[in-house]
């Protein structure tokens, strides 16, 4: 599967969710995908620094022929005071890695994303594993692009399980909610990795500290990096492990029979109040009935293989980093 990845990558500023750069080792490491480019999108952290923190893992792992291009820096609407000022509060966090400045095209993902697929029609899909602005931003600007598309593959949402950002709302989809009412409408083949099974993955201190005992310059980097996360976690829910909810998603496009998926209709709340940013998924056929949605526009992930799932991870990502 030829595939784009979109994504929020924190894994190199202090404090972020270190998570997303998993998932883009997890996808480098795998023969099922193809990688076309990383297209860096506000979320975890201001695409400013999302985009440093994805130069510099490219360039650790030796793949800087991979295109990366910068994208939407604020959600669609200007009118989400309290998603502008989660960006705001998060600008001035601490960098472990350099800020890097893209110039010219590298600072355009939404064209990246037209010109890519749109030159390569059925081709190419995507995954999505930060908030959907910059999709939705080039389904505005190019009517054909969903058509276009192959799947979307999309960490995001809830189909029957409470959100983490709020109890509504899963973050990707709460950082921006037009942009994720704008992708459900579009048409196009949308599977959804949402909490109810990102939640039953995880990765512990112990594992990271194993992989970096390998002495490589990515283990110590990703060791330094996901400390401060790991606390965080600990502070928050009293665990301290983090949910490998992109390296899920992305595990979907490289074997979507580690899920069980639903056909559901699934509809943004997309209001300015507590549940805004909530995924409502008519997965049930009488949900579908009594709602008037006859019609289904996404296949939900309800159920997940962690065991196998586990396994990938391990062999493709953390065998990986302790011996890259
Ligand atoms: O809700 C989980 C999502 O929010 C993941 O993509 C994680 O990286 C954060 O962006
Ligand atoms: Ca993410």
């Amino acid at each position: 599967m030829r595939i784009i990845i979109d994504t929020d990558p924190a894994m190199g500023t202090l404090g972020g969710d270190p998570e997303d750069s998993f998932a883009i080792m997890l996808a480098l490491n795998s023969p099922e995908v193809e990688v076309e480019g990383v297209t860096i999108v506000q979320g975890n952290v201001p695409a400013e620094k999302g985009y440093s923190n994805a130069h510099h893992l490219l360039r650790l792992l030796d793949r800087e022929e991979v295109p990366l291009r910068r994208g939407c820096l604020r959600p669609i609407s200007a009118a989400r005071k309290t998603q502008n000022t989660w960006l705001e509060q998060r600008a001035g966090s601490k960098q472990i890695t350099e800020m890097v400045e893209p110039s010219g095209p590298e600072a355009d993902a939404v064209s990246f994303l037209i010109d890519s697929v749109l030159a390569n029609p059925g081709e190419i899909s995507l995954v999505t594993i930060g908030p959907l602005t910059n999709v939705a931003t080039a389904m505005q600007r190019a009517a054909e692009f969903a058509g276009a598309l192959g799947q979307i593959i999309m960490m995001g949402g809830t189909a029957a399980c409470a959100g983490n950002i709020s109890p509504a709302a899963e973050f990707n989809y709460w950082q921006d909610p037009e942009a994720a009412d704008i992708v459900f409408r579009s048409g196009a083949d949308l599977t959804m990795v949402g909490l109810d099974v990102c939640h039953q993955t995880h990765l512990r201190p112990k594992q990271v500290e194993d992989c970096a005992k390998g002495g490589t310059d990515l283990g110590q980097f990703v060791f330094k990096a996901t400390a401060p996360w790991f606390k965080i976690m600990a502070a928050g829910s009293g665990s301290e492990a983090l949910h490998l909810y992109d390296s899920l998603a992305m595990a979907v496009a490289i074997d979507p029979s580690l899920v069980t998926l639903e056909e559901s209709f699934v509809e943004m709340e997309i209001g300015s109040g507590p549940a805004q940013g909530m995924s409502v998924s008519h997965h049930l056929p009488f949900q579908r009935a009594i709602f008037g949605h006859p019609e289904t526009n996404a296949k939900v992930a309800l159920q997940v293989d962690v065991e196998r799932f586990d396994a990938l991870f391990r062999s493709r990502v953390l065998d990986w980093i302790a011996g890259a």
